[in-house]
């Protein structure tokens, strides 16, 4: 993710606007940066990214540059309130956490596997920080479930132990935390903003399926959803909020195949689906919400983007529906030149789509609370890119004339945007090979986001949910099979965020570079079929200056314009994954240079800047993710023995006066 937000954003917005005020308005801004990348190539300038690379690492550590230095803020397990018992990290792997107690505690301790987050400036030297608990990881949480996973006795397992279930209901969700700069971050143990929002939580569900029969049977004036889950990158609005996005939800329910369907639910779950047999986290065996026989709608109540207000922690978050139900990965939110608010959003799964939602009304920055709904009516589209290097926004509107008519069988928008997947099929949308994060350059106005990979394009035609697709590579995706992902760039007609048409082009094909398999130019009549191993850095030529990376997974944009990249996945020489940087324009376009290495077995999130841009927020997910609590493979960040802690890290340069990147 990207610093996307309140008063950082406000910022940036005013500098991208003076920057058009001194081009002479949007229309030219666009031009420019399609002919001649502005803004560095006219004044010669260069991007500021002088750090020294780090090496990449197979340390159980994390790596930062001679000058800067990484601290822990925030571990899985630590006590967010006064009277919250902190974890022993020493006693996972004698089974600490199996005990209703445990479970109990975890509630009010900051939860598993961070991901997406989203800060926001209080006075002073203070900030809120929300952060996505992804998933919980039940082999390094609790001794035993490798094993039983491997014997095919996990239920039994987890009929023993319903503990486990209620600890791992407590440990994903959202945290609201305070942190507080001396010279190091910390966080505020017992802040009044302290929030932790779990799987019971109660959830308002917002928008035009708020409605639906499937959703709200019994036609609740304030219908209500428990939990969100499968959090996985988030932004922050210009209004002051959070919004995160739950993404792989279908891992939590079970025993799908049982599941009596009417035809309404059979739609509504024909390109989502739920497990057939076992959820990856058997919770239907100890809580019969997730047995997909026993509730076949309750999973219809996740896959949406979740609205938050960090500043007040007693108030319910809204499940957008406006924004379509699909795996959502991110939500990046940009304010468009007439004032309407415009996110940005992939679903991250082999080829589907790249989303935004553009707001009826216009935002306004002045009165945070006239904004309070504003995700609850607007146009969501999907984008079709095509040959040519142009784009268009599909609307997903429920209209006559259309593709989505009650003929079609679409009985209304809620039905639109329930069934957003197979709407965005009746459209014509172009699949892609796992749209991940986006962020939007702050200089610039153009779109990234990362496709971080797609084993199956491989040339066949395979049914998904009903859609025969054509698997073979396209000007999207130029190799098969695509291992190491790639990024995309779309600058929107006009330089406008609202515009339903724009250019698109591959910005990185990510991999290992070297002279015989870095590509500088794409030319069209070649970018459709490359081989597997060429890699293609925005252009550059020097492969001495380029770190090798893979499966960037989430993006963000610092100030001056610079894209950071954090990965997850198998990087090339077997190295862990880390955090990246490039320019995005200018002659070091594409220059990407390592900047962080994470401990072993950890995939890099967060990446999120300050609003004044000196610190560098990343959260630490599963480190020691191939082991178990048994046999730990990592003992980041504690050491000795301790069982590894999923984590916040803050880097800053050491010396106060340094430019962050320099
Ligand atoms: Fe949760 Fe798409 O990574
Ligand atoms: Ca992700
Ligand atoms: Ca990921």
């Amino acid at each position: 993710m990207e610093s996307k937000g309140s008063p950082a954003l406000h910022l940036l917005l005013e500098r991208r606007m003076n920057r058009r005020r001194l081009l002479g308005g949007g229309a030219e801004l666009a031009a420019l940066s399609v002919v001649t990348r502005a803004p560095y190539a006219q004044t010669g300038s260069t991007s500021g990214l002088t750090f020294p690379r780090v090496a990449p690492s197979k340390a159980d550590a994390v790596v930062v540059p001679d000058g800067y230095r990484a601290e822990v803020v925030l571990r899985w397990g630590d006590p967010l309130f006064a009277d919250s018992v902190p974890l022993d990290a020493r006693a996972v792997e004698s089974g600490g956490l199996l005990t209703p107690e445990a479970a109990e505690a975890q509630a009010q301790q900051f939860g598993y596997n961070c991901d997406g987050i989203g800060l926001f400036p209080l006075e002073g030297d203070r900030q809120l920080l929300c952060v996505n608990h992804e998933t919980p990881m039940p082999a390094l949480m609790f001794p035993g479930w490798v094993e039983a996973r491997d014997a095919r006795a996990l239920g039994a397992y987890v009929r023993d132990r319903p503990a486990v279930v209620a600890h791992m209901q407590a440990a994903v969700g959202l945290s609201v935390v305070e942190l507080t700069r001396r010279s190091t971050w910390s966080y505020v143990r017992g802040s009044r903003y302290n929030r932790r929002v779990t799987t019971h939580s109660a959830l308002e569900i917002a928008g035009p399926a708020r409605g639906h029969a499937l959703l709200n049977p019994r036609g609740e004036t304030v219908p209500l959803a428990f939990g969100t889950f499968g959090n996985c990158a988030a932004g922050t609005t210009p209004w002051g909020t959070y919004v995160t996005a739950e993404e792989n939800i279908d891992d939590y329910f079970g025993n799908g195949a049982a599941a009596k369907l009417d035809a309404a639910a059979e739609a509504a779950h024909r390109r989502f689906g739920f497990r057939l047999r076992d959820s990856a986290y058997r919770w239907e065996y100890a809580d019969p919400r997730f047995d997909a026989a026993a509730n076949p709608a309750e999973s219809l109540k996740f896959g949406w983007i979740v609205e938050l207000d960090p500043f007040d922690p007693t108030s319910r978050p809204k499940k957008r529906t406006a924004l379509g139900r699909f795996k959502h990965e991110g939500a990046t939110t940009v304010v468009a030149a007439d004032g309407r608010a415009v996110v940005y959003m992939g679903d991250d799964q082999q080829f589907e789509y790249f989303y935004k939602f553009v707001s009826r009304d216009t935002s306004d920055a002045t009165r945070p609370e006239r904004n309070r709904d504003l995700l609850d009516n607007g146009t969501l589209y999907v984008a079709r890119f095509d040959d040519d290097g142009r784009g268009e926004w599909l609307p997903l509107v429920h209209r006559a004339q259309s593709e989505l008519t009650p003929e079609r069988g679409f009985a209304s928008q809620a039905d639109v945007v329930l069934r957003c997947r197979e709407a965005a099929d009746r459209l014509g949308a172009t699949p892609l090979d796992r749209p991940e994060d986006v962020a939007v350059n702050p200089l610039t106005g153009n779109v990234y986001f990362s496709c971080t990979q797609n084993l199956g394009r491989d040339g066949g035609i395979v049914d998904v949910g009903g859609r025969p697709l054509d698997t073979r590579t396209d000007r999207t995706s130029p190799r098969a099979p695509n291992t190491a992902g790639h990024i995309l760039e779309v600058i929107e007609q006009g330089g406008d965020a609202a515009a339903t048409s724009f250019k698109w082009e591959i910005f990185l094909l990510a991999g290992a570079p070297t002279d015989r398999q870095l590509v500088s130019v794409l030319p069209p009549e070649h970018a459709g079929s490359l081989a597997a191993e060429l890699t293609y850095f925005g252009g550059a030529t020097d492969v001495g200056e380029l770190s090798a990376f893979a499966n960037p997974d989430n993006l963000g944009f610092d100030a001056d314009g610079n894209l950071w990249i954090v990965t997850d996945g198998n990087q090339p020489g077997g190295f862990n994954d880390g955090c990246f940087a490039c320019p995005t324009d200018g002659p070091d376009r594409g220059r990407v240079r390592q900047f962080m290495s994470g401990p072993v077995g950890a995939e890099v999130c967060g990446c999120t800047f300050t609003a004044d841009g000196g610190s560098l927020f990343l959260t630490l997910q599963h480190p020691g993710g191939a082991g178990s609590a048994t046999n730990p493979q990592s003992h980041w960040p504690d050491g000795g023995e301790a069982a590894p802690r999923p984590s916040v890290v803050a880097i800053q340069p050491e010396a106060p006066t340094r430019k962050f990147g320099s």
